[in-house]
């Protein structure tokens, strides 16, 4: 049997939960700790586990690793993060897996440093389906350039902003905004729709968001991916990019 991989997690909110969720019943991990900001009153595991939650400002990730050795951190915490055990991260060589959408220009920079001395990646996106998506539709936008091309999002009834991944989405096949159509109502978590109009046909591409635990999805693609793969920074896209040219190569 092959040797599981021993992960570390940064954040323990809405996201981290339900990546704890998915991480800690794969059983090609080993979930060792999971890290938050404030502590709790009591030593606290994460439900139906014994995985310890633990506060950051407890234990420096130096020590941490020390104590709990990980061979990979993943990280759905805040971009503060980064700088606290980056430096940690690269003396030991610890893949790690950036779910942070909120990164500045100079964290992305220092995270491709790291990518120097150890494997790292980072996506603003990390579920699976929506990559997925999004490379899909841009090999069909070069297939077929004179397709029209519209974008359809669907969301809770709440949610006041363009959905950022329909205007990533935009981006990626060169489209203007105004190609996007919003629609808001009842509690839709997260729908997205690509629709390429041919002269005679019609092809739709959609994904639709149903849990958080998603998140926890990709987070387990990546870090596999990662192990193939060589020091250095990639985003989602590259690992798609690979697996897809390992799989489908009919040389
Ligand atoms: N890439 C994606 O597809 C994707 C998807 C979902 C979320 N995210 C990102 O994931 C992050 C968390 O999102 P969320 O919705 O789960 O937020 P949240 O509910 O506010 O949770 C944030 C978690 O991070 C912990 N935390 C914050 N700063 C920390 C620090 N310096 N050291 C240790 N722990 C720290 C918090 O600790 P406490 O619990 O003690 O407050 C909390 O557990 C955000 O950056 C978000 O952009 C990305």
């Amino acid at each position: 049997m092959t040797q599981k991989t021993r992960v570390g997690l940064v954040g323990y909110g809405k996201a981290g939960k339900a990546v704890a969720n998915i991480l800690g019943a794969d059983p090609h991990f080993d979930l060792r700790w999971i890290v938050r900001r404030s502590a709790e009153p009591e030593p606290q595991t994460h439900p139906d586990t014994s995985i310890p939650v633990i506060c950051a400002a407890r234990q420096p990730f130096g020590e941490l690793f020390d104590r709990h050795p990980v061979d990979a951190l993943v990280d759905f915490s805040s971009p503060e993060s980064l700088r606290a055990y980056g430096e940690e991260v690269r003396k030991r060589g610890i893949t790690l897996v950036s779910a942070i959408s909120a990164y500045a220009e100079d964290d992305l920079e220092y995270a491709r440093n790291l990518g120097l001395d150890t494997r790292v990646m980072c996506s603003p996106n990390i579920t699976l389906g929506i990559n997925f998506l999004i490379v899909a539709a841009k090999l069909l936008r070069k297939a077929a350039p004179f397709a029209d091309v519209e974008i359809v999002e669907q969301h809770f009834r709440d949610k006041p902003e363009i959905s950022g991944t329909a205007r990533k989405i935009a981006e990626t096949l060169e489209v203007e905004a105004e190609q996007i159509t919003s629609l808001r109502f009842g509690g839709i978590v997260g729908h997205h729709e690509v629709i390429f109009g041919f002269p005679h046909q019609t092809v739709r591409l959609i994904h639709d968001s149903i849990r958080r635990e998603a998140f926890g999805t990709g987070a387990a693609f990546a870090l596999e991916q990662l192990m193939n793969c060589g020091k250095g920074f990639y985003t989602f896209d590259d690992l798609l990019l690979r697996l897809m040219r390992t799989e489908l190569s009919c040389g």
